[in-house]
C-alpha cells in the first residue's frame, strides 16, 4: 500500500506530480492526481510526487510533507559547496577518542538519501562506533596480515601489505586503519542492481557531509581487500551478511589535523565528442 493521497484544499492541479512521476503511475482521476490500485506495484517509492508539489498537498507512503525540508533559501551557495569539495581531505591523523553517538547517527541517516540504483536502498552501514572494539579490530588485522605475511600467503599485487605489518611491528604505527577510532563498512546485497556503486555513492556522501560536521574520514582501500580477499573471517566477524558484497571501508574520527587551504587540482581530463553523422 502506497498510501498515497492528496489534500484536495492544497493541490492546484498543477500536474507535476504527473508530470514528474518515473514510472508513470500518477494520473487525474476525475479532478486530482490519483495512483491506480493496479498500478502500485510499479512505484519504485522515489517520493518525487511529494517532492515536486509547489504547495505540499501530495503525500506518499505515510510521509508528511511538512516534515521534509523546505528547500527555498536553505541550500548552500554553489562557492561554499565548492570549496567543500576542494578542501575536502583524506585524515590520517585522529584523535584518540570515542565520537559522539548521536553525530555518527546524523551522519549515516544523511548518508541513506544518497541515490540507489533502482532506489533498492539496500545500503547497509556496519558500523565500529567504539574505539576499544577499533583497537581489537585493528590488533586482529595486523596480526592476521603478520600470519599471512610470514606463511608466504600474501598474493601477488599485495605486496604494500609487507609494509603495513613491518610498520605496525616494529614502530606500532597503523597504516590500514590509519589509526581512525571509527570504521564504517558499506555493503549490500549482491542481487541488488548496483550494489558497488549505491555502496561507494553512499560513502562519497559520507564523507562531505563529514567534512562540514568537522570530522575526518579516509577512504580504506586496503581495509576492503582485507576483508574481501586476505582475512575473510574479519569480514564475518564484524557481521556483514554472507549475501551482502562489500561496497567500501571508510575510517572516520575527530581529525588531529587540521588544512587551511585547499590543494590545487585540473585541469579536468576531459574528452569531447564530435559526432560524425552516419
Ligand atoms: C577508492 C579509494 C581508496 C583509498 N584507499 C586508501 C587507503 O587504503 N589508505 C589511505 O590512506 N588512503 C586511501 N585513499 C585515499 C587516497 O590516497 C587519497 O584520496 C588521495 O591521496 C588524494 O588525497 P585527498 O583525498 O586528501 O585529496 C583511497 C582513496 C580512494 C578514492
Amino acid at each position: 500500500m502506497l498510501s498515497f493521497s492528496v489534500d484536495r484544499q492544497k493541490c492546484t492541479r498543477c500536474g507535476q506530480c504527473v508530470q514528474d512521476c518515473p514510472v508513470k503511475i500518477i494520473a487525474f482521476d476525475g479532478n486530482y492526481p490519483a495512483i491506480a490500485a493496479e498500478r502500485e506495484g510499479s512505484c519504485f517509492e522515489c517520493q518525487h510526487c511529494m517532492a515536486v508539489c509547489p504547495t505540499g498537498a501530495v503525500s506518499i507512503l505515510g510521509k508528511n510533507p511538512a516534515e521534509s525540508a523546505s528547500l527555498a533559501g536553505n541550500l548552500p551557495v554553489p562557492e561554499k559547496l565548492e570549496t567543500l569539495i576542494k578542501g575536502r581531505r583524506s585524515v590520517r591523523q585522529y584523535k584518540d577518542e570515542n565520537m559522539k553517538p548521536e553525530v555518527i547517527q546524523r551522519l549515516l541517516d544523511v548518508s541513506c538519501h544518497a541515490p540507489t540504483g533502482v532506489n533498492f536502498r539496500q545500503v547497509l552501514f556496519t558500523v565500529v562506533d567504539d574505539r576499544e572494539i577499533m583497537a581489537d579490530l585493528r590488533r586482529e588485522t595486523m596480526a592476521g596480515l603478520g600470519r599471512l605475511l610470514r606463511e608466504g600467503k600474501l598474493p601477488p599485487g599485495r605486496e604494500y601489505f609487507n609494509d603495513c605489518v613491518r610498520a605496525w611491528e616494529e614502530e606500532g604505527i597503523d597504516t590500514i586503519y590509519r589509526g581512525a577510532p571509527h570504521l564504517v563498512v558499506a555493503s549490500a546485497p549482491r542481487d541488488c542492481p548496483t550494489p558497488e556503486a549505491d555502496c561507494i555513492i553512499a560513502l562519497a556522501y559520507f564523507e562531505l557531509f563529514a567534512q562540514s560536521l568537522g570530522v575526518g574520514t579516509v577512504w580504506n582501500g586496503l581495509a576492503r581487500w582485507t576483508y574481501t580477499e586476505l582475512l575473510p573471517e574479519l569480514s564475518v566477524k564484524l557481521g556483514i551478511p554472507e549475501n551482502h558484497r562489500i561496497g567500501y571501508v571508510m575510517a572516520f574520527g575527530m581529525p588531529d589535523v587540521q588544512y587551511h587551504r585547499t590543494v590545487q587540482r585540473g585541469p579536468a581530463r576531459v574528452a569531447r565528442v564530435s559526432w560524425q553523422k552516419s
